[in-house]
């Protein structure tokens, strides 16, 4: 799938001081080389994202980890030769060259492996570290596609790697192994039962007793919101609240479930219909494309039905409830 000569031509530009963003399988990164501050610097500018938020370096493999890390715990490595490449952040302590930009000037740093051909063989090649944050501007929608990215920051970035759709589609779980127990910061794909699975020892879930760890910005409230306002509605109230809209004649997009028959009866007007899958892996793969489609109707409400709200769905209630909170301060 990669491209020979587009990898090449994003490793010149990172090895310049550009930014180029680029595909992995959980959303797309707009990334820039780790070790130069004034690439860094272009990425906060892009995003529009507060100078003090630490950001994730992407690493080719788990042999670069010592050149980023020091005091790495034997956990670290245990996660890494289990779950990498792929959808797992390990925040560990930094080591003294990682620039205070990359760190938001905290004694740790975010690492990880992306599983994804092309970020992989961009990685290879540059054989560096690439700092990358989700290509979006701050607050707003994570980039799944190439053309979400084109269409939120178009000229502001050097080159777009292609790599179609992301497969999971929710950010990486984040884990932070500074503290006495492990504890994820950020649920994702991969669960605190599979991470404590491997490490034989338990780790504290996201939403237990908040840790007081290290900040991560995705744990704002406003994050990943849609612009047109979002509410979460358990499936026996759906119908009476689009029904208590359509009153008012206002127009309503609803994000529903596709195992349970339609509570919104069809072709009703001001009604926009999205049918969501039930399982949360295809759940989480469509879940930021379509509020991204269902935002651009110019809708007054969003409605989300709420997914079952088990473990194997709890990275996707974690997005849908800061998206759904973003909006309660407005
Ligand atoms: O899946 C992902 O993780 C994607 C792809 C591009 O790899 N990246 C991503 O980056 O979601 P970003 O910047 O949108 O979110 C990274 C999160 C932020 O909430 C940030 O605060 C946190 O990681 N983070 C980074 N370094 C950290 C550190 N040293 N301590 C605590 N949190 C950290
Ligand atoms: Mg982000």
């Amino acid at each position: 799938m990669p491209d020979s000569d587009e990898i090449a031509l994003a490793v010149g530009l990172l090895r310049q001081g550009g930014v180029v963003a680029f595909p992995t399988e959980t959303v797309y990164g707009l990334g820039a080389d780790a070790l130069n501050p004034a690439a860094v610097q272009r990425i906060f500018t892009i995003k529009g994202r507060p100078q003090h938020h630490p950001l994730i370096v992407h690493l080719a493999d788990v042999s670069q980890l010592a050149e980023w890390a020091r005091d790495i715990p034997p956990d670290a490595y245990a996660l890494a030769e289990h779950f990498w490449p792929g959808p797992l952040t390990l925040i560990l302590k930094r080591a003294a060259r990682v620039p205070d930009s990359v760190t938001g000037g905290q004694d740790t740093i975010g690492l990880r492996v992306p599983n994804h051909p092309v970020a992989l063989a961009l990685l290879r090649q540059f054989a560096g570290g690439i700092a990358a944050p989700s290509a979006n501007r701050f607050g707003r929608i994570s980039p799944t596609r190439k053309e979400h990215v084109s269409a939120e920051l178009g000229d502001a970035v050097d080159l777009i790697l292609e790599g179609g759709p992301c497969s999971v589609g929710l950010e990486s779980t984040i884990v932070n192994l500074t503290s006495a127990t492990p504890a994820i910061l950020r649920p994702g794909h991969i669960s605190a039962a599979a991470l404590a699975e491997v490490l034989g020892k338990p780790v504290t879930g996201h939403g237990s007793a908040e840790p007081a760890g290290p900040r991560a910005s995705g744990m704002l409230e406003s994050h990943y919101a849609p612009r047109t306002p979002l509410r979460l509605i358990p499936t026996q109230q759906l119908l009476q609240e689009v029904s208590a809209l359509l009153a008012f004649a206002r127009r309503v997009a609803v994000l529903e479930l596709e195992r349970t028959p339609s509570k919104v009866p069809y072709l009703e007007r001001g009604v926009y219909h999205y049918i969501m899958p039930n399982t949360p892996e295809e759940y989480a793969r469509r879940l930021y494309a379509t509020l991204r489609e269902a935002d651009a109707q110019g809708c007054d409400f969003l409605f989300v039905e709420q997914p079952p709200e088990d473990e194997a769905w709890s990275a996707i209630n974690d997005r849908l409830r800061r998206a759904a909170n973003a909006h309660k301060a407005a």
